[in-house]
Protein backbone atom coordinates (compact mmCIF):
# COMPACT_ATOMS: atom_id res chain seq x y z
CA UNK A 1 0.00 0.00 0.00
CA UNK A 2 1.38 3.71 -0.93
CA UNK A 3 0.57 6.54 1.53
CA UNK A 4 2.08 9.36 1.39
CA UNK A 5 1.66 11.74 3.92
CA UNK A 6 4.23 14.35 3.46
CA UNK A 7 3.69 17.23 5.64
CA UNK A 8 1.48 15.78 7.89
CA UNK A 9 2.35 15.67 11.54
CA UNK A 10 1.91 12.33 13.58
CA UNK A 11 1.85 11.37 17.17
CA UNK A 12 2.41 7.70 18.21
CA UNK A 13 2.41 7.03 21.91
CA UNK A 14 4.63 4.39 22.99
CA UNK A 15 7.04 4.32 20.00
CA UNK A 16 9.78 2.77 21.45
CA UNK A 17 9.10 -0.84 20.72
CA UNK A 18 6.89 -3.58 19.14
CA UNK A 19 3.76 -2.20 17.42
CA UNK A 20 5.08 1.46 18.12
CA UNK A 21 8.06 1.25 16.72
CA UNK A 22 6.07 -0.48 13.07
CA UNK A 23 4.27 2.35 13.15
CA UNK A 24 6.61 4.90 13.42
CA UNK A 25 8.68 3.66 10.97
CA UNK A 26 5.69 3.02 8.92
CA UNK A 27 4.68 6.51 9.13
CA UNK A 28 8.38 7.80 8.67
CA UNK A 29 8.13 5.63 5.11
CA UNK A 30 4.89 7.68 4.25
CA UNK A 31 6.75 10.84 4.24
CA UNK A 32 5.17 12.45 7.77
CA UNK A 33 6.95 13.93 10.71
CA UNK A 34 6.78 11.76 13.31
CA UNK A 35 6.46 12.40 16.95
CA UNK A 36 6.60 9.24 19.34
CA UNK A 37 6.19 8.95 23.16
CA UNK A 38 7.85 6.36 25.80
CA UNK A 39 8.05 5.71 29.31
CA UNK A 40 11.29 4.69 30.19
CA UNK A 41 13.42 3.23 27.01
CA UNK A 42 15.50 6.11 26.82
CA UNK A 43 18.09 4.83 24.67
CA UNK A 44 16.18 3.31 22.07
CA UNK A 45 14.29 6.57 21.87
CA UNK A 46 17.33 8.50 20.81
CA UNK A 47 18.51 5.66 18.22
CA UNK A 48 15.11 6.08 17.08
CA UNK A 49 15.46 9.72 16.38
CA UNK A 50 19.24 8.93 15.10
CA UNK A 51 18.18 6.62 12.58
CA UNK A 52 15.04 8.64 11.78
CA UNK A 53 17.20 12.09 10.74
CA UNK A 54 19.37 9.89 9.10
CA UNK A 55 17.22 9.12 7.10
CA UNK A 56 16.05 12.60 6.38
CA UNK A 57 12.74 12.38 8.69
CA UNK A 58 11.96 15.18 11.23
CA UNK A 59 11.57 13.50 14.01
CA UNK A 60 11.05 14.32 18.10
CA UNK A 61 11.26 11.67 21.04
CA UNK A 62 9.20 12.35 24.29
CA UNK A 63 9.94 11.12 27.61
CA UNK A 64 6.44 10.77 29.66
CA UNK A 65 3.87 8.29 31.46
CA UNK A 66 0.23 8.60 29.17
CA UNK A 67 -1.38 7.97 32.44
CA UNK A 68 -0.37 11.79 33.40
CA UNK A 69 -2.59 14.49 31.82
CA UNK A 70 -0.20 17.07 32.17
CA UNK A 71 2.48 15.22 30.32
CA UNK A 72 0.02 14.36 27.45
CA UNK A 73 -0.97 18.45 27.36
CA UNK A 74 2.95 18.99 27.30
CA UNK A 75 3.52 16.59 24.57
CA UNK A 76 0.76 17.66 22.68
CA UNK A 77 2.24 21.57 23.01
CA UNK A 78 5.81 20.35 21.90
CA UNK A 79 4.23 18.56 18.79
CA UNK A 80 1.95 22.10 17.70
CA UNK A 81 5.05 23.96 18.49
CA UNK A 82 7.32 22.01 16.42
CA UNK A 83 5.64 21.36 13.64
CA UNK A 84 1.88 23.59 13.84
CA UNK A 85 -0.32 20.81 13.20
CA UNK A 86 -1.26 17.64 14.66
CA UNK A 87 -2.37 15.74 11.97
CA UNK A 88 -2.55 12.20 13.43
CA UNK A 89 -2.85 11.00 16.49
CA UNK A 90 -2.33 6.88 17.62
CA UNK A 91 -2.74 5.60 21.17
CA UNK A 92 -0.60 3.14 21.16
CA UNK A 93 1.12 2.63 24.44
CA UNK A 94 -0.44 -0.24 26.62
CA UNK A 95 0.60 -2.64 29.05
CA UNK A 96 -0.60 -5.58 31.07
CA UNK A 97 -0.84 -6.97 34.51
CA UNK A 98 -2.87 -10.37 34.12
CA UNK A 99 -4.46 -12.40 36.58
CA UNK A 100 -7.42 -14.08 37.50
CA UNK A 101 -9.67 -11.94 39.52
CA UNK A 102 -9.26 -13.78 42.54
CA UNK A 103 -5.91 -12.94 42.92
CA UNK A 104 -6.08 -9.46 41.03
CA UNK A 105 -4.56 -6.51 43.18
CA UNK A 106 -6.11 -3.19 43.42
CA UNK A 107 -2.73 -2.01 42.22
CA UNK A 108 -3.04 -4.18 38.96
CA UNK A 109 -6.17 -2.75 38.07
CA UNK A 110 -5.09 0.59 38.76
CA UNK A 111 -2.35 0.09 36.35
CA UNK A 112 -3.86 -1.30 33.34
CA UNK A 113 -7.40 1.17 33.19
CA UNK A 114 -5.08 4.47 34.09
CA UNK A 115 -2.16 3.42 31.34
CA UNK A 116 -4.36 2.34 28.86
CA UNK A 117 -7.71 3.51 28.87
CA UNK A 118 -7.06 6.72 31.18
CA UNK A 119 -3.97 7.48 28.85
CA UNK A 120 -6.24 7.55 25.27
CA UNK A 121 -8.58 10.26 27.28
CA UNK A 122 -5.60 12.39 28.27
CA UNK A 123 -3.94 12.40 24.74
CA UNK A 124 -7.40 12.64 23.18
CA UNK A 125 -8.66 15.47 25.41
CA UNK A 126 -5.25 17.34 24.57
CA UNK A 127 -5.36 16.61 20.72
CA UNK A 128 -9.49 17.46 20.99
CA UNK A 129 -8.93 21.29 20.83
CA UNK A 130 -6.15 21.21 17.94
CA UNK A 131 -7.92 19.21 15.26
CA UNK A 132 -11.36 21.04 16.21
CA UNK A 133 -9.39 24.06 14.89
CA UNK A 134 -7.89 22.39 11.82
CA UNK A 135 -11.06 21.39 10.71
CA UNK A 136 -9.55 17.86 10.15
CA UNK A 137 -7.75 14.90 11.90
CA UNK A 138 -7.10 11.47 12.68
CA UNK A 139 -6.94 9.63 15.97
CA UNK A 140 -6.10 6.06 15.72
CA UNK A 141 -6.53 3.91 19.04
CA UNK A 142 -5.50 0.69 19.78
CA UNK A 143 -7.79 -1.77 21.33
CA UNK A 144 -7.37 -5.59 21.68
CA UNK A 145 -9.13 -8.71 20.45
CA UNK A 146 -9.74 -8.94 23.89
CA UNK A 147 -11.55 -6.15 23.93
CA UNK A 148 -13.88 -7.62 21.91
CA UNK A 149 -13.80 -11.29 23.24
CA UNK A 150 -12.43 -11.07 26.83
CA UNK A 151 -9.92 -13.31 28.44
CA UNK A 152 -9.93 -15.24 31.65
CA UNK A 153 -7.09 -13.43 33.44
CA UNK A 154 -7.53 -10.23 31.73
CA UNK A 155 -10.43 -8.85 32.97
CA UNK A 156 -8.01 -5.31 33.90
CA UNK A 157 -7.12 -5.47 30.04
CA UNK A 158 -10.09 -6.40 28.59
CA UNK A 159 -12.06 -3.33 30.18
CA UNK A 160 -9.39 -0.74 29.27
CA UNK A 161 -9.37 -2.41 25.58
CA UNK A 162 -13.36 -2.12 25.85
CA UNK A 163 -13.62 0.82 27.18
CA UNK A 164 -11.18 1.82 24.54
CA UNK A 165 -13.97 1.28 21.90
CA UNK A 166 -16.60 2.98 23.42
CA UNK A 167 -14.88 5.89 24.23
CA UNK A 168 -13.47 6.29 20.15
CA UNK A 169 -17.18 5.64 19.30
CA UNK A 170 -18.21 8.51 20.96
CA UNK A 171 -15.89 10.66 20.52
CA UNK A 172 -16.08 10.38 16.42
CA UNK A 173 -19.37 11.33 17.16
CA UNK A 174 -18.58 14.23 19.05
CA UNK A 175 -15.97 15.55 16.40
CA UNK A 176 -17.43 14.14 13.12
CA UNK A 177 -18.93 17.80 12.18
CA UNK A 178 -15.44 18.73 12.16
CA UNK A 179 -14.32 16.02 9.92
CA UNK A 180 -11.82 14.46 12.44
CA UNK A 181 -12.51 10.67 12.21
CA UNK A 182 -11.64 8.54 15.20
CA UNK A 183 -11.01 4.59 15.05
CA UNK A 184 -10.05 1.96 16.31
CA UNK A 185 -7.43 -0.73 15.85
CA UNK A 186 -7.62 -4.20 17.35
CA UNK A 187 -5.19 -6.73 17.04
CA UNK A 188 -4.76 -10.24 17.84
CA UNK A 189 -1.83 -11.77 18.75
CA UNK A 190 1.40 -10.07 17.92
CA UNK A 191 4.58 -10.62 17.89
CA UNK A 192 6.13 -8.33 20.52
CA UNK A 193 7.65 -7.76 23.82
CA UNK A 194 4.43 -7.91 25.47
CA UNK A 195 2.98 -11.39 24.37
CA UNK A 196 6.65 -13.03 24.96
CA UNK A 197 5.85 -12.56 28.42
CA UNK A 198 3.26 -15.26 27.93
CA UNK A 199 3.95 -18.96 28.80
CA UNK A 200 4.97 -21.14 25.53
CA UNK A 201 1.32 -23.15 26.27
CA UNK A 202 -0.98 -19.69 26.41
CA UNK A 203 1.28 -19.03 22.98
CA UNK A 204 0.44 -22.02 21.48
CA UNK A 205 -3.38 -21.93 22.39
CA UNK A 206 -4.12 -18.66 20.97
CA UNK A 207 -2.04 -19.85 17.93
CA UNK A 208 -4.69 -22.45 17.43
CA UNK A 209 -7.77 -20.35 17.20
CA UNK A 210 -6.06 -17.88 14.68
CA UNK A 211 -7.79 -19.39 11.38
CA UNK A 212 -4.35 -17.64 9.42
CA UNK A 213 -2.47 -19.85 11.37
CA UNK A 214 -0.02 -17.22 12.39
CA UNK A 215 0.66 -14.72 14.72
CA UNK A 216 1.01 -10.99 13.54
CA UNK A 217 3.93 -8.75 12.85
CA UNK A 218 4.03 -5.47 14.26
CA UNK A 219 3.84 -4.22 10.64
CA UNK A 220 0.87 -6.16 10.03
CA UNK A 221 -0.52 -3.92 12.24
CA UNK A 222 0.84 -0.71 11.40
CA UNK A 223 -0.55 -1.18 7.61
CA UNK A 224 -4.20 -1.09 9.47
CA UNK A 225 -3.08 2.26 11.27
CA UNK A 226 -1.88 3.54 8.10
CA UNK A 227 -4.63 2.92 6.18
CA UNK A 228 -7.25 4.56 8.55
CA UNK A 229 -4.82 7.64 8.68
CA UNK A 230 -4.75 7.71 5.02
CA UNK A 231 -7.28 9.70 2.71
CA UNK A 232 -8.51 6.87 1.48
CA UNK A 233 -10.22 6.54 4.70
CA UNK A 234 -11.74 9.61 5.02
CA UNK A 235 -15.03 8.88 5.22
CA UNK A 236 -14.57 5.69 7.85
CA UNK A 237 -15.30 6.98 11.71
CA UNK A 238 -16.10 5.06 14.71
CA UNK A 239 -14.72 2.16 13.01
CA UNK A 240 -13.04 -1.15 14.78
CA UNK A 241 -11.00 -2.70 12.04
CA UNK A 242 -9.80 -6.21 13.31
CA UNK A 243 -5.80 -7.46 12.54
CA UNK A 244 -6.02 -10.88 14.01
CA UNK A 245 -6.04 -13.37 11.18
CA UNK A 246 -9.63 -14.27 11.74
CA UNK A 247 -9.21 -14.44 15.62
CA UNK A 248 -12.51 -12.41 16.83
CA UNK A 249 -14.84 -14.57 14.38
N1 LIG B 1 1.29 -7.57 21.39
C1 LIG B 1 0.04 -7.97 21.20
O1 LIG B 1 -0.23 -9.16 20.95
C2 LIG B 1 -1.09 -7.00 21.28
C3 LIG B 1 -2.37 -7.46 20.95
C4 LIG B 1 -3.43 -6.59 21.01
C5 LIG B 1 -3.23 -5.28 21.38
N2 LIG B 1 -1.98 -4.84 21.70
C6 LIG B 1 -1.84 -3.46 22.10
O2 LIG B 1 -0.93 -2.80 21.24
C7 LIG B 1 -0.23 -1.78 21.95
C8 LIG B 1 1.27 -1.99 21.80
O3 LIG B 1 1.60 -3.27 22.33
P1 LIG B 1 3.06 -3.92 22.17
O4 LIG B 1 2.85 -5.37 22.20
O5 LIG B 1 3.78 -3.29 21.03
O6 LIG B 1 3.70 -3.47 23.57
P2 LIG B 1 5.22 -3.42 24.04
O7 LIG B 1 6.11 -4.12 23.09
O8 LIG B 1 5.19 -3.85 25.47
O9 LIG B 1 5.57 -1.84 23.97
C9 LIG B 1 4.83 -0.94 24.74
C10 LIG B 1 5.20 0.48 24.40
O10 LIG B 1 4.36 1.34 25.19
C11 LIG B 1 5.17 2.20 25.98
N3 LIG B 1 4.53 2.43 27.27
C12 LIG B 1 4.05 1.50 28.14
N4 LIG B 1 3.51 2.09 29.22
C13 LIG B 1 3.65 3.43 29.02
C14 LIG B 1 3.29 4.57 29.77
N5 LIG B 1 2.66 4.49 30.95
N6 LIG B 1 3.59 5.81 29.25
C15 LIG B 1 4.22 5.92 28.07
N7 LIG B 1 4.57 4.86 27.30
C16 LIG B 1 4.30 3.64 27.78
C17 LIG B 1 6.52 1.48 26.12
O11 LIG B 1 7.53 2.43 26.41
P3 LIG B 1 8.90 1.97 27.16
O12 LIG B 1 9.66 1.18 26.14
O13 LIG B 1 9.61 3.23 27.52
O14 LIG B 1 8.48 1.15 28.34
C18 LIG B 1 6.63 0.84 24.73
O15 LIG B 1 7.11 1.79 23.80
C19 LIG B 1 -0.73 -1.86 23.39
O16 LIG B 1 -1.75 -0.93 23.59
C20 LIG B 1 -1.27 -3.27 23.50
O17 LIG B 1 -2.25 -3.38 24.49
C21 LIG B 1 -0.89 -5.67 21.66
Amino acid sequence: MQVNLSDQSVLVTGGTRGIGRALVDAFAEAGARVAFTYRSSSDAADELVDTLTDQGVEALAIQGDVAEMDAAQATVDRVLEAWETLDVLVNNAGITRDGLLLRLQEDDWDAVIETNLKGVFNFCKAAYRPMMRQRGGKIINISSVVGVTGNPGQTNYAASKAGIIGFSKSLAKELGSRSVTVNVVAPGFVETDMTAELSDSAQEAMLDAVPLGRPARPQDVASGVLYLASPAADYITGHVLHVDGGLAM
